[in-house]
């Protein structure tokens, strides 16, 4: 038979993940989450790369075992070269090439910004090309125009913060744990998006820019704190939800503005902050109004996982698109 059997390998951050795809049919995403970097507020580089050392190898060994398909049934191995964390992509990279050599398989290097948009062909509704994908992360926010499942152009992008950094440390300054994302998201919905106005920027073109609400929010909290040193606590969720009010509003101001200059109504999100309820609410709404195809994944695909790296490899093996033995991890990475 040609079955095309895939491993895959995602460790580009605070993620150790693996799965394993056959003939485009992704069967598993095995996913450790790194909790040693809650208690300092961010990800620690160094001790990602120690976790994933720790935790590859069992996530390999569970994706293999749990898929049904034997070892030496694999076609080719997948792992994400970049962008990411120079240490924790190494760990993939090398993990990768040395199962390559020892099962004389193919190697297949996958970009991780590329792969997230490719979560949308893990399962149906698939979008139709050309699309334009919001994707939005802890590391990027781009605008980015898909034209085929390897054929993507950014149109716009952060020119500082990405929208989850936004998140996280805004988060941080309201005294929440890392990553705060979620937990703004949690309790934004007991606030009102209202009570606290945050400044809306907006950049030239299609372009973001996601560190001045942090400033804005750091000198807000420090006056109001100077007057009732219990502000945050007694104002949680009106907090939460005006500065997420904030931060979808600038997504979303752009992202209508590359639909009507690209003339394209298929529309879909992307990224560990496409989880962000507030947004999906937003945009759902949007999308109805606009008459767009809006396309949003699966919780699980949204975060960083394997299946994402391991669709995207799917892609690749069809078209022949191998690496060499000589590759190495990039921190930066275009799509
Ligand atoms: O894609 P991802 O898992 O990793 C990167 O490649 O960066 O995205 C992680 C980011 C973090 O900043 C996290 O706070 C944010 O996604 N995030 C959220 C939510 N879930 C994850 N931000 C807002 N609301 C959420 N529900
Ligand atoms: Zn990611």
């Amino acid at each position: 038979t040609n079955d095309i059997f895939i491993l895959a390998i995602e460790s580009s951050c605070d993620e150790t993940s693996a799965a394993v795809i056959a003939d485009g049919k992704v069967l598993n995403n095995i996913v450790a989450t790194q909790s040693v970097h809650e208690k300092y507020g961010g990800v620690v580089p160094e001790l990602a790369s120690r976790a994933h050392q720790e935790n590859l190898i069992p996530v390999v060994q569970e994706a293999i075992l749990s898929s049904g398909i034997s070892k030496d049934q694999l076609s080719a191995v997948a792992f994400t070269r970049g962008p990411g964390l120079m240490g924790s992509l190494l760990v993939g990279v090398s993990f990768a090439k040395a199962f390559a050599f020892a099962k004389k398989i193919p190697l297949i290097e996958v970009n991780h910004m590329n792969a997230h948009i490719l979560a949308h062909f893990i399962e149906e509704p698939k979008p139709n090309f050309p699309f334009i994908c919001l994707t939005v992360s802890g590391g990027h926010t781009q605008l980015v125009l898909v034209k085929d499942h390897l054929d993507m152009e950014v149109i716009g992008e952060t020119q500082d913060d990405a929208v989850g950094e936004a998140f996280d440390k805004t988060a941080k300054l309201l005294g929440l744990p890392y990553p705060g994302g979620p937990l703004i998201d949690k309790y934004a919905k007991e606030g009102n998006s209202k009570a606290f106005q945050f400044p809306i920027t907006r950049m030239p073109e299609l372009n973001y820019s996601f560190s001045g609400i942090k400033t804005a929010v750091l000198y807000f909290l420090r006056d109001q704190l100077k007057e009732n040193p219990k502000f945050i606590e007694e104002n949680l969720a009106d907090l939460c939800a005006s500065i997420q009010y904030a931060l979808v509003e600038m997504l979303l101001i752009k992202l209508k503005a590359a639909v009507k200059q690209y003339g394209v109504k298929e529309v879909a999100i992307a990224g560990g902050v496409s989880a962000n309820s507030g947004l999906r609410e937003t945009l759902t709404k949007l999308a109805a109004q606009k008459g767009w195809n809006l396309y949003i994944p699966k919780f699980e695909y949204c975060t960083d996982n394997a299946a994402m790296i391991a669709m995207a490899a799917h892609f690749k093996y069809l078209k022949g698109e191998f690496s060499s033995m000589d590759v190495t991890p990039l921190a930066k990475m275009k799509i």
